[in-house]
């Protein structure tokens, strides 16, 4: 049997690309693909009619399916396009970077209080004119104690609690910042004014005052004619640009093996204006120690290579653990060291 009855495909057609225009996404789009173009879809079933057709049947219907084709082929991929650019257009919509947005607060840091109060010695020092001046803290005992004047068998070598790097005590870690004053009298002419900061360390026990760990600005000056009244004013000097132009300072006999005569040095306390009660800071007295001084031993000028006939020197060596703590009324030295973000965010 043959029919020759061609099937008419427009209207097949107008139906595939009224699904493909309505298509609102890929999916959709895939499935209109599939009903009208798909190996069971309704093209493929109209192809199975071929068959029944005569030579000039087959002819017209291979063009016309082969038209449907070409137009429906063309509106799925220009449909497709359009589909993916709209897409594409949503997620750049969707992922916009809104420049004007304020950006998320990063906390500043700062330096440790510590540090800020170094800052402020080390900062007075040079406003006066002075170096800065730096030595290993894994120091060699000659400048440690040696060149200090402070023999093998002078009590301060076990008064200071050194702590050893070697077996003798050809190398220790530095006690205090005074090996820097050797490696500074060997190395420069006069006129030397220097202040040298850094860590020092001695073998104590940890507790409110004491850490084995601690920071010291030692100060030097050597030059013709330097005198204790140098070291006076230079020193009121400096509790004055620290603790204010109201403070004063004073000096009281006292004994290091690199300094003849020796002193310790008291600023008058802060707290209490010194009217003499029960202060807690300076117990009453009105005073606080805050450093050690005093003029430059001859030994310790000659082992360094300038003639003590000739010049003279001034040094001191303070405590800056102790100055921050009175400075900022802190009550325990180990806050400076536990690094406890509530108690440094406060300064
Ligand atoms: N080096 C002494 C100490 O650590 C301090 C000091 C320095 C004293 C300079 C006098 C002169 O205790």
């Amino acid at each position: 049997h043959v029919d020759n009855a061609v099937p008419d495909i427009d209207d097949l057609r107008d139906v595939a690309l009224a699904a493909i225009a309505a298509a609102e996404d890929l999916d959709a789009l895939e499935q209109a693909r599939v009903t009208f173009l798909g190996r069971k879809g309704e093209l493929a079933a109209i192809q199975k009619t071929m068959g029944s057709l005569d030579d000039a049947g087959r002819r017209e219907l291979g063009a016309k399916i082969n038209a449907f084709k070409d137009e429906v082929g063309a509106a799925l991929a220009d449909r497709q396009a359009a589909l993916e650019d709209a897409a594409l257009a949503a997620r750049f919509e969707a992922e916009r970077l809104d420049l004007s947005l304020p950006p998320r607060r990063v906390p500043p840091g700062r330096p440790h209080i510590l540090t800020q109060v170094l800052h402020e010695i080390v900062d007075v020092f040079v406003g006066m004119g002075y170096r800065v001046a730096e030595g290993p803290e894994v120091e060699s005992g000659v400048f440690n104690f040696d060149l200090l004047n402070i023999d093998a068998d002078h009590p301060a070598r076990q008064e200071m609690d050194t702590i050893y790097i070697s077996a003798d005590d050809d190398i220790v870690l530095r006690t205090h910042t005074s090996p820097v004053q050797a490696r500074v009298m060997l190395s420069q002419p006069v006129p030397i004014a220097v202040c040298v900061p850094g860590r020092v360390y001695r073998n104590d026990t940890v507790d409110a005052t004491h850490s084995p760990v601690f920071t010291q600005v030692e100060g030097l000056v050597v030059d013709r004619g330097i005198t204790m009244a140098d070291l006076r004013g230079t020193l009121l000097a400096f509790a004055q640009g620290l603790f204010g132009p109201d403070v004063d300072v004073r000096l009281r006999p006292s004994m290091f093996p690199f300094t003849e005569p020796s002193a310790e040095v008291d600023v008058s306390c802060t707290f209490c204006a010194g009217d003499g009660s029960a202060c807690r800071v300076c117990k009453g007295t009105g005073w606080i120690e805050i450093l050690g001084a005093g003029m430059v031993d001859p030994n310790v000028l000659e082992f360094c290579g300038h003639d003590p006939d000739e010049v003279s020197g001034f040094a001191f060596g303070i405590g800056v653990e102790r100055v921050a703590m009175l400075r900022h009324d802190i009550a325990d030295i180990r806050h400076l060291f536990e690094d406890d973000v509530r108690f440094l965010h406060a300064f």
